[in-house]
């Protein structure tokens, strides 16, 4: 039978910057859904090279729509989601229904996994555990409900290209990070990964994949990241409130990022996948 469990999460004003940080997430993220057309094919990427077995226990992390979690679901594994964003596990839940699967999805944090320890054969994460504020915090509750022996794989963006070099644009735009909060593309750098993972894992591997994304001009891309990614819903928010023409160069900033990146019609976003056993 399929379980639709719901964790409440506290949905007021906090004082805790963490908290607000977190609440800012969950507000962005929810518009997300359409870009689920660009993140179905590169869910088959990852599970594909992470290559979960029927019946096996899969935990995909920052879930979204459940796209990495129902392409496992197809192949017979017993698949759990879990996300910050209720939008988006509406949605999942409803992508279920019209796929036939089973999934169990849990509103939640991946700072904070509501899952015992050891509990899951294969953790994975496709561009979501990179928004978590503490990399380190997300990546040891990750890794404490994967067994021994259980695979790792998630999915992120290099600094150096398009999607990591439109993280650091953005970070120009908004306000200081709070202390302590890292910027979701270090993840995509091999180095930061293996430092992060430690000798917590062995067999540590990397591989790249391609999304292409179409756009009819660097304009149209521009427009649907601005009302889909959560980051840029929450710059364009702020910017419009308080300085019209910074927004403007920002804008501008965009498009000339983008452009080396695009061709045909096509932006090219090329991304790491790490994959890696736990010890
Ligand atoms: C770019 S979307 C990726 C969604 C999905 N994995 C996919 O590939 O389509 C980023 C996701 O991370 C989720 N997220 C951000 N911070 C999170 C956190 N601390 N805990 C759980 N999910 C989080 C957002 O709600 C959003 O669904």
């Amino acid at each position: 039978m399929m379980q639709n469990q719901t964790i409440k999460s506290d949905q007021s004003p906090s004082a805790d910057p963490l908290a607000r940080f977190k609440a800012a997430q969950r507000e962005g993220w929810a518009h997300f859904a359409p870009l689920e057309s660009m993140t179905t094919p590169a869910a088959a990427e990852l599970v594909r090279r992470a290559n979960p077995s029927a019946g096996q226990r899969v935990l995909d992390v920052a879930c979204g729509t459940g796209v990495v979690a129902i392409t496992a679901a197809r192949l017979g594994a017993r698949v759990t989601g879990l996300d910050l964003t209720p939008e988006l596990l509406a949605r999942a839940r409803e992508n279920t229904r019209i796929a036939g699967v089973e999934i169990e999805w849990h509103q939640g944090d991946v700072e904070q996994l509501p899952f015992a320890d050891g509990a899951y054969d294969m953790v994975l994460s496709q561009f979501g555990h990179i928004f978590a504020p503490r990399p380190e915090v997300a990546i040891a509750e990750m890794l404490r409900v994967l067994k021994l022996g259980g695979t790792l794989a998630f999915s992120s963006w290099p600094p150096e290209l398009c999607i990591g070099r439109l993280f650091a644009l953005s970070g120009r735009y908004l306000p200081p990070p709070l202390p302590g909060v890292v910027p979701p593309h270090l993840w995509g750098d091999p180095n930061v990964v293996r430092e992060r993972l430690g000798n917590a894992v062995k067999d540590l591997r990397f591989d790249r994949a391609t999304m292409r994304v179409s756009a009819l001009s660097l304009q149209h891309n521009r427009a649907m990241m601005e009302k889909t990614a959560g980051p840029i819903i929450k710059l364009v928010e702020s910017l419009t409130a308080t300085d019209p023409a910074k927004l403007e160069t920002f804008r501008r900033e965009y498009e000339a990022t983008v452009a080396d990146f695009f061709q045909d019609n096509v932006v090219r976003q090329d991304y790491l996948i790490s994959l890696a056993t736990k010890v």
